[in-house]
């Protein structure tokens, strides 16, 4: 049940910290080393290409994996929308191997692809919630989230437990290829450290209810903004608050905004600003939010520690740039959840919408 909680999906989103902890246990052996299936890492090492399918927020969950996956594997990674490549796979490399990233198991869109990649004798990994669901028993693979079962449809420790098991495995793969950089990323203490950030932003709820009621709860659109990894967030958190409050918004790149859409931008339009300690790109998007300020957005700032200035609005605790995703995107769930409750609309079952998709 949700015990004293008023939505499942607050519950939900406290139940992060302790995810990342219980993964830990699944994935890590008592002497430190990568618990990963061994024919999975072994598949992914003959792989030339690593295919995502997945939909909705398991599909920005890919995205915001890929970079981790990339360095750790050296191996280029691919996103699918899974309703799209169903009627239309695209050229595939030699030795694709496929994973499927799905909370349920049970999205109808996603086995759409995995029949043909079945036909093909595609292997494949399904990273999942529900152990077995249809995805888990069709796909070559298994691994789980543990996150526990999620009620609200809208997903939130699926998305951050999927980027934390890709990185497990992404680590493992770097490991059995000998790769010095997956031996010294310490995914143990990093994704520990990830926890405490977690716990941190969560003990930051009033600051952040009163920002959105200021800035976003009355608005009829919105705009999440961020580059690189943050942009990936944006897209979640984009995807987020619109499901759970029904106010129109958009993540876009940062850098994109100013190609069309800032004509959208009017006086008092909400633009949030995602900035994670990328210092490659941060000035950038610091320059962004000029721009879009200059023409009347009310900008809201979430910004990891080390880049943050004295104006920002949240600030997330610092964490190791492959675990960002996992502790920026926080903020933007407890964001879409409290403009939803100064909406006074019901949380965890947002209209028109089902926790499993099993329909094409
Ligand atoms: O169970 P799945 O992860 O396959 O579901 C995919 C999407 O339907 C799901 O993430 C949906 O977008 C959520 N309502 C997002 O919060």
């Amino acid at each position: 049940g949700k015990g004293t909680y008023p939505f499942y999906m607050l519950k939900e989103i406290d139940e992060q910290p302790s995810v990342m902890r219980k993964l830990i246990t699944k994935y890590v052996n008592e002497d430190g080393s990568m618990n990963v299936d061994p024919e999975i890492v072994k598949a992914v090492q003959d792989a030339d290409r690593i295919y995502i399918i997945a939909a909705g927020t398991s599909y920005n969950a890919g995205y915001a994996s890929k970079r981790t996956l990339e360095a750790l594997t050296d191996t280029p990674v691919e996103l699918g929308v899974a309703s799209e490549w169903g009627y239309d796979m695209p050229l595939l490399s030699e030795k694709p191997f496929f994973i499927y990233l799905s909370q349920s198991g049970e999205t109808a869109d996603s086995r759409q692809v995995l029949v043909k990649t079945n036909e093909r004798k595609i292997p494949s990994l399904t990273v999942t919630n529900v152990p077995g669901s249809t995805l888990s028993r069709e796909a070559t693979y298994t691994m789980l989230l543990h996150a526990g079962p999620e009620i609200a449809v809208a997903s939130t420790k699926a998305y951050t437990g999927q980027i934390a098991a890709l990185t497990f495995l992404a680590k493992a793969v770097g490991e059995a290829n000998n790769k010095s950089e997956a031996f010294d990323f310490d995914l143990v203490k990093e994704l520990s450290i990830a926890a405490q950030s977690i716990e941190a932003t969560l003990s930051e709820k009033e600051l952040i209810e009163e920002k959105v009621n200021e800035v976003i709860a009355d608005s009829r659109n919105a705009f999440y903004i961020g580059r690189a990894e943050d942009y990936y967030v944006a897209m979640e958190a984009s995807l987020k608050l619109k499901e759970v409050s029904y106010i129109q918004c958009e993540g876009f790149a940062a850098g994109e905004l100013k190609h069309g859409t800032i004509a959208l931008i009017e006086e008092g339009t909400p633009v949030i600003a995602l900035i994670s300690n990328n210092p490659k790109v941060s000035a950038h998007t610091r320059g962004n939010i000029m721009e879009v300020a200059a023409r009347g957005a009310n900008v809201l700032t979430v910004v990891e520690e080390s880049m943050a200035k004295e104006d920002d609005d949240i600030i997330v605790t610092e964490v190791h740039p492959y675990l960002a995703p996992i502790a920026m995107v926080i903020p933007t769930q407890l964001i879409a959840y409290y403009a939803s409750i100064a909406r006074g609309l019901d949380v965890d079952k947002p209209r028109n919408l089902a926790k499993a998709v099993t329909v094409e």
